[in-house]
């Protein structure tokens, strides 16, 4: 707890992302990894494997761009660090402990910031549309991932804006967040690998389904080439007699390489 509360108080970032809540939801995902670390193992090395495989897919190399790099938990730093020239990790929060995993790796840089331009504005209580994120049309960009992201993206801005406009309104924003970020990689000529939680399955002691929910805001799920469970809530971390865990798929698309420059 007091560790916690120091996290809080040390870890750098925007007024607004604090305001949001994105703060303190990072220290409590680091804080269940510890509680789960077991559990979690086999999501986190499926996630390591599909971007050491993007990465050999990848065959210039000097940007890689990573979306949702968080605590670094689910990141090959050093694999990358050694493949690429430079490495931009992109999150709202860059926690202390990932700021200390990049400390000896000079061409490793934390970029703070949204991938959507909404959330300064949601902070306010106001809605916008979503704008491309431009750092992915960087054309020194050579492998862009996107990092169990996709399905956080609407997360906050459902929860800041539920009850200001009506429900209608919040599903359609909440879809247009989703998809606004789908098209960014659609749109990129990078090699991209996109790695997002998609369906949530809550069961009970008995292993009996009670609950199955989209993570995408009930969009079509993208087209997989890979896919795994996450355990993320074994009971009894979120109760006795419950357990949740994650379907999550990976899909990587080569990137638009002139012969040129190979
Ligand atoms: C499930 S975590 C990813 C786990 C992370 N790779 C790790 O190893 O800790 C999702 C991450 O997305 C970030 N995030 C959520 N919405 C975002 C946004 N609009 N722009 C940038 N990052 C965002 C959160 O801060 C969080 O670190």
């Amino acid at each position: 707890m007091i560790g916690e509360a120091l996290a809080w108080l040390a870890t750098p970032c925007p007024f607004y992302v604090r305001r949001l809540g994105l703060l303190t939801e990072s220290i409590a995902i680091s804080a269940r990894h510890r509680r789960c670390r077991a559990a979690w193992a086999p999501h986190l090395a499926a996630t390591r494997q599909v971007i050491l495989d993007a990465i050999a897919r990848t065959p210039r190399r000097r940007t890689a761009l990573v979306m949702g790099s968080g605590a670094l938990l689910d990141v090959p730093l050093e694999e990358l660090a050694d493949a690429f020239e430079r490495v931009l990790l992109v999150d709202l929060v860059h926690p202390w402990t990932a700021r200390l995993k990049t400390r000896h790796l000079p061409q490793v840089m934390h970029v703070t910031d949204d991938v959507t331009g909404t959330l300064e504005a949601v902070a306010r209580g106001e809605l916008v549309r979503p704008r491309p994120f431009p750092l992915l049309a960087d054309p020194e960009v050579d492998l862009a991932v996107s990092l169990n992201l996709l399905s956080q993206i609407p997360v906050v801005p459902v929860r800041r804006l539920d009850g200001r406009i009506d429900d209608a309104r919040l599903a359609a924003a909440a879809q247009n967040l989703v998809k606004s970020h789908l098209a960014d990689f659609d749109r990129s000529r990078a090699a991209t690998l996109l790695v997002s939680d998609v369906e949530r399955v809550v069961t009970d002691r008995n292993g009996q389904e009670i609950e199955r929910a989209s993570l995408i805001a009930d969009l079509a799920e993208p087209r997989a080439d890979r896919e795994w469970w996450w355990d993320i809530a074994p009971a009894p971390e979120i109760d006795s007699n419950s357990s949740e865990r994650r379907r999550v798929v990976a899909r990587f698309v080569p990137g638009a390489f002139g012969g040129e420059s190979l």
